[in-house]
């Protein structure tokens, strides 16, 4: 892996080139991968806190994740170290995932990337009494990934986007949004919560490389679309949307009333005039 860095740098110099990597609960052994990475010549890393595939049994990927007091520590020795950004992935396997988004950033991590797969059973075989996928008899969760798990990122790219906004307003740090893209409008969708960037893995993994050019086409028309000349002209826009589930209440029963109000026209049979027949009927239908 570290020879195809060190090729895809010397091939496109131009280009970015972020290595996501991971390691054991152990900082000199963190340090030093993280120094032969860089020697490649990479420019940034990607720190897998959010693996569940059997990691977190090793005190490694979604463990550390999970729990911010170890997260605080792997990630003081992976920026001590470090001298290209880094981006802390999350895991989704988490109530609120903006906890560790925040401590991952203030422990000196440039951004986040969100999601990683969701912990899952895929299905019991109904013959075998077994739990799928089955190894010699036996099986153990794995991670979700896929179109299905677009709305919970989207979920969750939004909880660590408002926590960015309220409380990282004012600095660089930056969002990267994962799960479930097949196509432009997946991105945008993204990118209207708040990514500065956007991730695909099982889509090119399902479709082929060939996935990312019809999706950048795609962004571009809905870009075109909006007179948008830049991904900042609508990163976030969508983000003030959001509110709580009283306020959402609160609003119906005032629109409601507001139509009402509006509605002076009939509001039952008894009340026709006869002389405004034609007013009366649209009160009645326009609402
Ligand atoms: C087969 C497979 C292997 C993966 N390997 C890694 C990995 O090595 N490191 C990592 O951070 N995420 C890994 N992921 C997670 C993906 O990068 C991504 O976060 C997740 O699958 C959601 O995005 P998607 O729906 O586009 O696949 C893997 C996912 C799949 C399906």
């Amino acid at each position: 892996m570290l020879n195809e860095f060190k090729q895809l740098k010397e091939e496109y110099p131009d280009r970015v080139l972020i290595a996501s990597i991971m390691e054991e609960y152990n900082k000199d052994a963190w340090q030093e991968l993280i120094e032969r990475v860089e020697a490649t010549g990479v420019d940034a890393l990607e720190i897998n806190f959010s693996c569940p595939h059997g990691m977190p049994e090793r005190k490694m990927g979604a463990a550390v994740g999970q729990d911010c007091m170890l997260l605080e520590e792997v990630c003081g020795w992976i920026n001590e170290k470090a001298t290209v950004p880094v981006w802390a992935k999350m895991t989704p396997n988490i109530t609120d995932i903006s906890q560790p988004a925040r401590v991952a950033l203030k422990s000196g991590c440039e951004g986040v990337s969100a999601i990683n797969t969701i912990m899952s059973v895929m299905g019991i075989d109904l013959n075998t009494l077994r739990p799928e996928p089955c190894v010699e008899g036996y099986s153990t969760p794995g991670g979700y990934s896929a179109r299905a798990v677009h709305p919970i990122a989207l979920g969750k790219v939004m909880q660590i986007a408002k926590m960015m906004k309220t409380e990282f307003g004012n600095t660089d740090c930056s969002l990267s949004g994962i799960g479930g893209v097949e196509t432009g409008g997946d991105a945008a969708e993204f990118i209207l919560l708040g990514a500065n960037t956007v991730q695909v893995c099982t889509g090119v993994m399902m479709h082929g490389y060939g996935l990312v050019n019809k999706l950048c086409a795609e962004l571009k028309d809905f870009m075109r679309k909006h007179n948008f000349s830049s991904i900042e002209d609508f990163r976030g826009v969508s983000l003030q949307y959001f509110t709580t589930h009283t306020d959402l209440v609160k609003r119906q029963q005032q629109a409601i009333r507001q139509r009402k109000a509006v509605r002076k026209g009939l509001q039952s049979d008894k009340e026709w005039t006869g002389d405004g027949f034609v007013k009366e009927s649209e009160s009645m239908v326009s609402n």
